[in-house]
C-alpha cells in the first residue's frame, strides 16, 4: 500500500479548482450589459430576427453573417444583398429553414419569371433550396397549339403581354438542376421552386408564387447556442464571415466559455 498517491491528487485537485477560481469570478464580473444586449433578437413586423440573421440600422454587421443582412421596410422584412427582393415570410430557427416570396415574380410578369433561375441566383449564397418544395414550371411563347400539349398545363396570363401561348405546370418534389429535355412544345422553359399547398396545381401559380419557397442554410446556430449558453456572446468576424464565441477572457476556440471549470465540475 503506498499512501503517497490519495494526498498528491487531492492537492493536484486543489490546485487546479484555485486555479479556475479567479477564471470563475471573472465571468461574474466581465458581463457587459451593452456588449451582451447589441445582438439581442429584434423585432421586424411579427418576425424575430436574430442570428445568423441580422437586421440592418439595428443590429451592427458582427450581429450575423453577411448574406443573412434584413432590410427591415414597414411591417417587411427581405434579404438585404440579393439581386431579387426576397420578402422573408417566416423563420424557423429550430431547423435552419426560412420561407421567402420572390417579390417581383409575385407581380405577373412574364418576361422576369422566363428569367429566373432559383438555383443559379442563388448559387453563390449559403443557402440551399430546400427539397421540402415542388417545382413550378412554366412554358412562355410555345409554337405547337393548345391541343397537342398535356391538359395539365394551365394557361398563364401575363401582365404586360410579354407572351402568348403560355403554360404553367405544378411538378414534384424540388430537384436541383431538373432537367427540363422531357418538355417538348418549342417553349421557353422557367422553373422555381414553392412550397406549395393540399391540392395545389399549376392553375393555382399566382398563390403558389405569394406563399413562397424554403430555403436551409448551414450556419453554426448550436454553436452560437453552446457559446451564449455558457455566458458567452456570439459575433460574426466581418473579415471572414465566420462565428466567433467572445468570453470575458477572450475568443473561445472550442464556443463555449470557462471550459476549466466545466470539466472539473463533471
Ligand atoms: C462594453 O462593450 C461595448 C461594446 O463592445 C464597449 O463599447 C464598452 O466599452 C464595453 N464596456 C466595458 C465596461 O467593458
Ligand atoms: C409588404 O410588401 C408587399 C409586397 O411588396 C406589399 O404588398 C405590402 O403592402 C407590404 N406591406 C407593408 C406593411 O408595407
Ligand atoms: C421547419 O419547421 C417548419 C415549421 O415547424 C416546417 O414548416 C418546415 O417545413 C421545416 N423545415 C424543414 C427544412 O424541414
Ligand atoms: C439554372 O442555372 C443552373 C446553374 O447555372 C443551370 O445548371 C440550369 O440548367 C439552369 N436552369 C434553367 C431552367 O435554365
Ligand atoms: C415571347 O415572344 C415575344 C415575341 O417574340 C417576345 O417579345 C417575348 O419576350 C417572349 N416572352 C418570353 C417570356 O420569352
Ligand atoms: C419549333 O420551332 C421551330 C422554329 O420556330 C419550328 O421550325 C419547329 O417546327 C417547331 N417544332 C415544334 C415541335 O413545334
Ligand atoms: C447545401 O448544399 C450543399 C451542396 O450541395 C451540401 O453540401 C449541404 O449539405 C447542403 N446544406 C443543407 C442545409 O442542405
Ligand atoms: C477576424 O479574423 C481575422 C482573420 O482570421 C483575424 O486576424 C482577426 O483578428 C479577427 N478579428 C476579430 C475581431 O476577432
Amino acid at each position: 500500500m503506498d499512501p503517497v498517491p490519495a494526498p498528491a491528487t487531492a492537492v493536484l485537485c486543489l490546485a487546479t479548482l484555485l486555479l479556475a477560481l479567479p477564471v470563475a469570478s471573472s465571468i461574474d464580473d466581465g458581463i457587459n450589459t451593452t456588449r451582451s444586449l447589441f445582438c439581442e433578437p429584434a423585432k421586424c413586423g411579427d418576425l424575430t430576427i436574430g442570428y445568423p440573421f441580422w437586421l440592418a440600422g439595428t443590429h451592427p454587421p458582427e450581429c450575423g453573417h453577411r448574406a443573412f443582412q434584413v432590410k427591415c421596410d414597414p411591417g417587411n422584412a427581405s434579404l438585404k444583398n440579393a439581386f431579387w427582393t426576397y420578402q422573408i415570410q417566416n423563420i424557423f430557427y429550430h431547423n435552419s429553414s426560412f420561407l421567402v416570396t420572390n417579390v417581383e415574380l409575385s407581380a405577373g410578369d412574364c418576361e422576369a419569371q422566363s428569367r429566373f433561375n432559383a438555383s443559379s441566383d442563388l448559387g453563390l449564397t449559403p443557402f440551399n433550396i430546400s427539397t421540402m418544395n415542388q417545382e413550378l414550371f412554366f412554358l412562355f411563347n410555345c409554337t405547337r397549339s393548345r391541343r397537342q400539349l398535356p391538359p395539365s398545363w394551365a394557361p398563364v396570363s401575363c401582365a404586360g403581354n410579354e407572351a402568348s401561348n403560355s403554360y404553367t405546370w405544378l411538378a414534384g418534389k424540388y430537384k436541383p438542376d431538373d432537367g427540363l429535355k422531357q418538355l417538348t412544345g418549342n417553349c421557353t422553359v422557367s422553373m422555381m421552386p414553392v412550397l406549395g399547398f393540399e391540392g395545389a396545381k399549376g392553375a393555382d401559380y399566382q398563390r403558389l408564387i405569394k406563399g413562397g419557397f424554403l430555403l436551409e442554410h448551414t450556419a453554426r446556430q448550436g454553436d452560437c447556442m453552446l457559446c451564449s449558453e455558457s455566458g458567452g456572446w456570439c459575433r460574426v468576424n466581418v473579415t471572414n464571415d465566420l462565428l466567433e464565441c467572445h468570453c470575458s477572457d477572450g475568443v473561445s476556440p472550442v464556443f463555449v466559455c470557462g471550459k476549466a471549470i466545466l470539466l472539473l465540475t463533471n
